[in-house]
Formats: C-alpha cells, structure tokens, sequence
C-alpha cells in the first residue's frame, strides 16, 4: 500500500514538474491577454474545431491581440487587421524557421541559404517571365479543354459527343484533368509516355499526402500515416534533375531551383522535395479554380454574369480582327474585367484557411496600429489568421454568404476606416500570388467561353474546416456535374 501511495506522489509531482516546466506560465506585464484553456491540451480543442469561431470568441473576450496555447506552443495572435503592414514588415518575426519545418517534416528536405534561393527563384514567376508563363498555361489549358469531350479518364478516345451531348464528371476531377494537368505541364514540361511522374497519378497521391499535411508540419512521425507514407513513395519516383534539365518545356523556375540546388551540392531527392513543394504551393491555383467553378454552377447568377463580361469583351476586341483568328488577351485585358476579378477574390475570402505564423526570433516591443504596446516572448510564435478577418461580418456583411459582385467597385471599413488588404489567401510572402490569380481567371474565362456545364440534381458541398492551416480549404466531399462543348465559341488566346 505504502509502496503504491509513494509511487503515485512522485509520479503526480513528475507530472506538475513537467506541467510547470513546459506548459504553465505567468503572464508577465503588457504582455497579451491569454486565453484561458485545458491544463494539457491548452486551446487545441476548440481551435481545432471551428478556429475562426474559437477567435471571434476569444476576441471578445480578450480584444484583437491574445496569446493562445496549443500543446505546448504558446502563439499570439493578431486580430486587428489594420495591424497586416506591421505585422509583416517586424523583422523580428521570422518566418525562415516556418519554412524549414514544413520543408523538412512534410518534404523531407533542406534548403541551403533558402532566403537568397526564394528571392531569386521568386523572379521567375514575375514580370515577363510570368507572360511566358501563362503563354504555356493557356495553351495546354486549350489541350486540355480537347481532351476532357473527347478522352476518358484513363486516355480511351472516345467520339466527339456531337449534337449537344452532354458528358458527365466529377468536378474534382474534372478540375484536376483541367487546370492541374496544365499547371504541372507548365511546371515540368510534358511529360513522356513512359513517366509515371504525370498529372494525374501526381495529383491522386497529393490528395492523399495532403489530407496528413497539418499532422507532419507539426511534427509527428509520417510513419504514424501509412497511407500518406505509400503516397509519398510514388510522389518521390520523379525524373533525376539530367532528365528534366534536359527538356526544353521545363519551366524557367524549375530550371533555376535545380540548377541552383546541384551547385550547392544537393542531393537528388533533396531537389525532388523541393520540386514536390512547388507543386504542392501551385496546387492552391487548382483549388480556387474548383472553388471559383462550384460557385459559378451553384449561383447561376454568377454564371450568367461572368458569361456576359466575358462575351463583351471579346466581341469588342473582335472588331479588329478577322473572323478565323484567335482573339487575344493579355495580362491587362484580363485584369480589367470586374466581374471576374470579384469571382475570384470572393471565391478566395469564402474558402482562404491560410495561417501567417511566424517565430518571434527576440523579444519585442510590438506596437499595434492604434498605438497599444505588447511585449511578445522569443521562443512564442505569432500569427495573424486571415479567414477569421475574411468572416468578420463588421467588415463583409453576412460574411458567410457568397456574392459574387461583392468586390465590384468596392471598398471595406473596420473601426471606421477602410481595410487596405480584405482578401489575404495566401499571406504576404507568396512570389507568385499575381499568378495564381490570372491563372484562375484564364482559367474561368475559357470555361464560360467554351462550355455549358451544371450541377447535377441535389449535388453540394462546402469548404472543410477541419483543414485550416491550408492557404485554401479543400471540400466536404466532391460533386458531380455535367457539361458539353458549346456549338460555336471564339477561340481565345493569350500573349
Ligand atoms: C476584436 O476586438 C476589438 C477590440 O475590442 C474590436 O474592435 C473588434 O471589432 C473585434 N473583432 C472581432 C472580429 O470581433
Ligand atoms: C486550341 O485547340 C484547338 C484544337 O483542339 C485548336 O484548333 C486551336 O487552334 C487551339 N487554340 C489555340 C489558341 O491554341
């Protein structure tokens, strides 16, 4: 008896020990107001179940900065989004070891000197270099578009459904066949009959690998997940760096990372990792795509409207030039069409699950845009979460809403005055935001160009929470549509 009672005293003081050296902590002055939790678990519970209703709570109790723990990571958060330029301009908030986390844990890989590799690699998405870009997207994307009446999924041709048939798909897939098949084509040039390092195959095991994405960043052990292990295992089975340097269709980005990586020495399945990640970061342009679709087919306002901007413009440019032409759009052109632009920003503030985390590398004084001062702890991390911003109803009314001429000639107030950044799906530090977004955009003007697509009866779904930490959140559950080539369209292209 005596034996047992001592055994549970020092193990109960082991565990107050360890309560106390790793979880419990005083608030000291000026810092934030913490957010009362579980003894061991901290916020996790609530945070993991609906985060963007756990902050809105917590910022009424505690105001638009407070520190939340979960497990053992004590991390404060930035409600004000007046605070967004200062938050991102604190050079004390580091995101270098976020990167290296996620690089390592999800990846497998290291960058060597990632900050100087990502400012150089980040070139080669911008300026001329991103038209190049989009030149190649648009022409396999008008590939694709071919192929999805004309093949089944697994390459079968089939006869051009003639006579207003409508074909049937599921819009995952219909998307992945699409835009996926076109961005990695772009990405890693077209792939030969022999590579099983193609579209497709790719994009099953990434919807697999993702669904573990936020257990690995955080650390645990991939072997816990033997599916996300298998996938990983044919994500890997890519092209040695020879081979893809070898193509003249590999992208200037791909080119760059590897040529970059071999002169540092690294290894083959370290510039595989990497060539993973870029997929993995290109792979939120196809989930807005889906995302933008599924609204369009479910508000077929939005439909119609976007339909008729899009055939305003291209019977306006048809004036100049001869009938059996292409017509041509540039990045201009499709930056000057509302109804589109505000598609896609509403497509990204309904659906974002981004999370801005950064390591506080000192202690630091942090003055928040009206002025208030906190001190925040090295060691802790911060973050801003976006999507609790983009569902703020003082900023968007009815904010669970989809509407898609939200952002048309727009502007959005908090406090009185106006929100400079309402939409941040993919955080401040993305090279390669403008892209994603003209992509999508393209995207969707040659869809409503080409095709009429609809829901099939009784089919929806919605974003899924249970993803946050996701730039954009992927669906409850695909559904299934149906579409048919238009009997007469323009053919579009872009230069
Ligand atoms: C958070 O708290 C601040 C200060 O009390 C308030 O102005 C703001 O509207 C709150 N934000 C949300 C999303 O509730
Ligand atoms: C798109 O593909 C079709 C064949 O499917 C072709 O006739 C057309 O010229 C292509 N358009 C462009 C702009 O490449």
């Amino acid at each position: 008896m005596v034996a047992i009672s001592m055994y549970l005293f020092a193990a109960s003081v082991a565990l107050v020990a360890v309560y106390l050296k790793y979880l419990y902590r005083r608030r000291r002055r000026d810092e934030p107001p913490m957010v009362p939790g579980g003894l061991i678990w901290g916020n996790c519970k609530e945070f993991g179940e609906h985060a963007v209703r756990f902050l809105h709570k917590s910022n009424k109790s505690c105001g638009d900065i407070f520190t939340i723990r979960l497990l053992h990571q004590y991390l404060t958060i930035v409600m004000d989004p007046h605070s967004y330029d200062r938050f991102t301009r604190e050079k004390n908030f580091d995101f270098d070891p976020i990167q290296k986390q996620v690089n390592h844990n999800v990846f497998s890989f290291e960058l060597i000197n990632p900050r100087k590799m990502l400012k150089e690699a980040g070139k080669t998405v911008r300026g001329h270099y991103m038209n190049n870009i989009m030149q190649s997207f648009s022409k396999y994307l008008n590939e694709t578009f071919a192929d999805i009446s004309t093949k089944d999924i697994l390459g079968n041709l089939h006869e051009i459904p003639k006579g207003g048939k409508w074909c049937t798909s599921n819009l995952r897939v219909l998307t992945a066949r699409t835009v996926f098949t076109s961005l990695f084509k772009t990405i890693f040039g077209n792939p030969r009959p022999e590579d099983t390092f193609e579209p497709m195959s790719v994009f099953e095991n990434f919807e697999i690998y993702h669904k573990y994405f936020n257990y690995m960043w955080l650390g645990l052990p991939s072997s816990l997940f033997p599916a996300a292990t298998k996938a990983l295992k044919a994500l890997v089975k890519q092209p040695c760096s020879s081979d893809l340097l070898s193509r003249e269709d590999l992208s200037h980005y791909i080119r760059f990372s590897t040529e970059y990586m071999l002169n540092c020495n690294q290894a083959e399945a370290e510039i595989m990792g990497h060539n993973l990640v870029y997929l993995h970061v290109n792979y939120n342009t196809f989930r807005v795509s889906f995302w933008a679709m599924y609204f369009l087919l479910e508000h077929r306002e939005a439909w119609v409207a976007l339909s008729t901007e899009v055939q305003a413009a291209i019977d306006e440019k048809k004036q100049y030039c001869s009938n059996d032409e292409p017509v041509v759009f540039n990045l201009e052109d499709v930056d000057s069409l509302p109804i589109l632009d505000s598609i896609v920003k509403e497509t990204m503030r309904t659906t974002s699950g981004v999370f801005m985390v950064r390591a506080i590398a000192e202690d630091t004084e942090f003055e928040m845009e009206n002025g208030q001062k906190y001190y925040l702890r090295k060691g802790d991390k911060v973050a801003m979460y976006p999507p609790a911003l983009h569902k703020d109803p003082e900023i968007f009314e009815e904010p669970e809403q989809f509407k898609y001429d939200r952002f048309v000639d727009a502007t959005f107030y908090k406090n009185g005055r106006e929100v400079k950044n309402p939409v941040i799906a993919f955080g401040s530090l993305c090279p390669g935001k403008r892209l994603a977004i003209t992509q999508s955009k393209w995207f969707l003007m040659c869809l409503v160009n080409m095709f009429d697509l609809e829901l099939l009866e009784g089919q929806s779904t919605c974003p899924d929470s249970a993803y946050h930490g996701h730039e954009i959140l992927p669906p409850k559950n695909d559904v299934e549509v149906r579409f048919r080539h238009k009997d007469s369209f323009q053919t579009l292209s872009f230069e």
